[in-house]
């Protein structure tokens, strides 16, 4: 298939071209660069010897847009772009809105409009709020205390919407939990801004001596050992999820959580990455972040059962493959 990937120069974007290429798919990215650099998409070809077309573009640009729908016949495509940092999002609610959903109307009708039948959309556990854990994608969606994540559960309802009017536009939902990793090549991974607000990279930059120590939020969840417990998953193995997703898309809209079904503590990821990395992390624990849920992890048997897709890396690879990747920048 030909795929256009939105956002393919970024973290999960650029692993997930690295799996479509090596399954013999063609990729055209489009991305604006806002939040990723122009080489990794020759670290994209490096690591799989496959041409790649890339397009700098800004996605909620139509006139852009039918031109790249006119210059290429797609068979599909997957929509990574959009703004992703919840604390921001706070800050500048109307960027958040404005960018995030109003690509993904472009993007749908320019597909309705040249008959693109498959589109694949980035969602993420955000939505299921602090619901019981595990997350099913059954459940009532709760709403979201951040712009973010209420651009999650708008741009889901605004292509369930299209969806249902147009019957041949066949969508699926990937709500993501707690990617992290990198390419076991090292040659990409995941650049934040800033300083990090996500665990792993923080860590990963402790280790590296660019930070002076992690703080832990919080010791005092009902959990294993008082700390926050998420679902780590590996992002190549999210990677290969949309590629599954992609072949199997079947007509109609279908959401599947995309995690490992393993719930796993702050303490229990530093421990593990101090173990298998062999360094020592120093860290301190504080006060619960503002908005944090205790517990979150993903049921994952519908995309086992639908797909046939299951997380086959563990807390271990995940670690290693986050400091390989943080230790040769
Ligand atoms: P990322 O910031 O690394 O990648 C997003 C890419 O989209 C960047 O390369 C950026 O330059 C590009 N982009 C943003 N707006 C654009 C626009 N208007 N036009 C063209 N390009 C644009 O983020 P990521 O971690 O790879 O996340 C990809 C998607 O997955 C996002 O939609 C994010 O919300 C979603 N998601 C991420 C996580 C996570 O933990 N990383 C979790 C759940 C969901
Ligand atoms: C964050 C986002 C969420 C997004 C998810 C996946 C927030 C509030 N939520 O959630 O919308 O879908 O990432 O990318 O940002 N922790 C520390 N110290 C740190 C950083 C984190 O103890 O310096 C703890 C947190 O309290 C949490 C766990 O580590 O228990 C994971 O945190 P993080 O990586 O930020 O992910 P989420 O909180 O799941």
């Amino acid at each position: 298939m030909n795929i256009l990937v939105t956002g393919g120069a970024g973290y999960i974007g650029s692993h997930a071209c690295v799996a479509l290429l090596e399954a013999g798919h063609d990729v055209v990215i489009a991305d604006n660069l806002s939040n990723s650099r122009r080489e990794t998409i020759d670290k994209i070809r490096e690591i799989t010897k496959k041409d790649i077309i890339f397009y700098e573009i800004d996605v909620k640009d139509t006139n852009k847009v039918e031109q790249l729908f006119n210059n290429h016949n797609f068979d599909g495509i997957i929509h990574f772009a959009g703004f992703k940092a919840v604390g921001e999002s706070v800050n500048k609610p109307l960027e958040y809105y404005y960018n995030n959903i109003v690509s993904t109307i472009v993007l749908s009708k320019a597909c309705i409009k040249y008959k693109v039948n498959k589109f694949i959309f980035s969602s993420s556990a955000t939505v299921y709020g602090d619901n019981e854990v595990p997350f099913v994608e059954t459940m009532d969606l709760m709403p979201a205390t951040n712009p973010y994540g209420q651009t999650k559960a708008m741009s889901e309802k605004i292509l369930m919407d299209a969806a249902k009017a147009h019957p041949d536009f066949s969508v699926s939902i990937l709500r993501y939990f707690n990617p992290v990793g990198a390419h076991e090549s090292g040659l990409i991974g995941e650049f934040p801004k800033g300083i990090p607000n996500n665990l792993m990279p923080y860590i990963t930059q402790v280790a590296k001596g660019k930070l002076n120590k992690l703080q832990v939020f919080g010791n005092d969840y009902p959990t294993i050992d008082g700390t926050g417990v998420r679902d780590y998953i590996h992002v190549m193995d999210l990677a290969e999820g949309h590629l599954v997703a992609l072949e199997k898309l079947r007509p109609g809209v279908h959401v599947y959580n995309l995690g490992t079904g393993q719930g796993t503590s702050v303490l229990q990821l530093l421990n593990t990455f101090m173990e298998v990395n062999d360094i020592d992390i120093a860290y301190e624990i504080v006060a619960r972040r503002p908005g944090d849920i205790p517990i979150s992890y993903a049921d994952v048997s519908k995309a086992k059962k639908e797909l046939a897709w299951t997380a086959k890396r563990g807390l271990k690879e995940m670690v290693r493959d986050a400091w390989n990747f943080e230790k040769n920048l």
